[in-house]
């Protein structure tokens, strides 16, 4: 059998995959301090109002809109005007998730071979997302001191000729920092002068601990230079299931943009008509559904340094918001050591830094929006092992 190159990935399980197994079949229990599927880290979901939503008569018609139906992209412009960002639904464009809108947008602008400027560390799934696309990923670092920043020279180092897209997410993932004014402005001075888009994943953008007059919140109403904003309803109300995400269209060239991105979702039509019909109800639901997920990553985030313990030896780096909390472990053993151990020690679970590309090691990334319960006795247990 032979596959492409693009699929030629290496599928044996790593350790921690393996030990993760062994542990699930023997029935021993873990504390999953990763869990990152909103649906199962015990939020208040009005279920009722989300089954309403989805049963409406109205879906047992189809009527296929290769954009998304009007009704669900008002909404989500909608969405955008209620943060004080007026965006205008026919520059919406609705997609199956945000893993479909990165592979219209890689589609729409590259050709195989194509470069892709990406944050480091960051979202695992580039990697994955652009060689379905046949384009390279090239990642441009994210620096700390003190809180994370883009390194601007390197990422000005990392255009080639071959360069199309420059990857923003904000806030990033894992390091859950924003985009600031002052790196946007070199952004769009980058991208005009290699004529790049800018693609904005910002699925996590409603999630800050607290203001910051210096951040960006979207780049949705952005002017200056070609974008392409992404998010869906998996972050925005917590809801991966429902499978909506988008697109908006923003910057000098978005007409000639929406144009051809229409051909491009018509070559699918993949958004069901469930999801875009129940969209209006579904957001509605984001003063409830979205306060309860910055309540429990807000609380989350505030006990961590409290139960880890001031003598632990281990330093949790600064972070504005998103899903996600990293930990720089001691160099006493080695990242792999460290999160093995932990799991076959204490039965903890964590995901390793190298997971997301970390400069160098050992780091664990906990998720914040672990059920509470779970998180106590989980960070507890990650204290006592660091500091045994
Ligand atoms: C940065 C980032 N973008 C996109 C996604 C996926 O979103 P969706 O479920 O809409 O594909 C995730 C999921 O964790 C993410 O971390």
């Amino acid at each position: 059998m032979r596959f492409s190159r693009r699929a030629s990935w290496d599928l044996r399980p790593n350790r921690l995959a393996q030990l993760l197994e062994a542990r699930r079949l023997s029935g021993e229990p873990i504390l999953d301090l990763t869990e990152s599927n909103p649906t199962r880290a015990d939020l208040p979901y009005p279920a009722a109002q989300i089954l309403e939503a989805l049963a409406q008569r109205r879906v047992l018609c189809d009527a296929p809109a290769a954009q998304g139906l009007p009704v669900a992209r008002e909404a989500i412009a909608a969405y955008y005007t209620s943060r004080g960002y007026p965006v205008d639904p026919a520059r919406v464009f609705c997609t199956a998730s945000t893993s479909e809108a990165y592979s219209f947008a890689f589609k729409l602008l590259c050709d195989p071979g194509d470069e892709i400027l990406v944050p480091s560390p960051s979202y695992p799934l580039f990697e994955f997302l652009a060689a379905l696309e046949s384009v390279r990923p090239v990642p441009y670092p994210l620096v700390y001191h003190d809180g994370w920043e883009i390194d601007l020279a390197a990422l000005r180092d990392a255009v080639s000729p071959a360069t199309r897209i420059l990857v923003v997410v904000n806030p990033n993932n894992p390091t859950g920092s924003f985009l600031k004014k002052k790196e946007l402005a070199t952004l769009r001075e980058i991208g005009l002068r290699h004529g790049l888009t800018l693609v904005s994943d910002e699925v996590f953008g409603d999630y800050a601990f607290g203001p910051d007059p210096e951040r960006v919140q979207t780049l949705a109403t952005e002017e200056a230079v070609s974008c392409l904003s992404l998010s869906g309803l998996s972050k925005v109300v917590g809801l991966p299931q429902v499978k909506l995400g988008w697109v908006v269209v923003s910057g000098p060239d978005a007409a000639a943009v929406c144009e051809r991105l229409e051909v491009v979702a018509d070559t699918y039509l993949s958004v069901s008509t469930t999801a875009q019909l129940g969209a209006p109800a579904l957001l509605a639901l984001r003063p409830r559904l979205g306060r309860a997920i910055a309540e429990r990553i807000g609380e989350n985030w505030r006990c961590l340094p409290e139960i880890l313990g001031a003598r632990t030896p281990c330093s949790v780096l600064r972070c504005e918001g998103g899903w996600y909390a990293t930990l720089q472990l001691p160099r006493t053993r080695s990242e792999e050591e460290w999160v093995l151990g932990l799991l076959e020690t204490q039965g903890v679970l964590v995901h390793p830094g190298h997971f997301f590309d970390f400069p160098g090691e050992p780091y664990a990334v906990l998720s914040l929006l672990t059920a509470p319960a779970t998180w106590r006795q989980g960070v507890a247990r990650l204290g006592d092992f660091l500091s045994a």
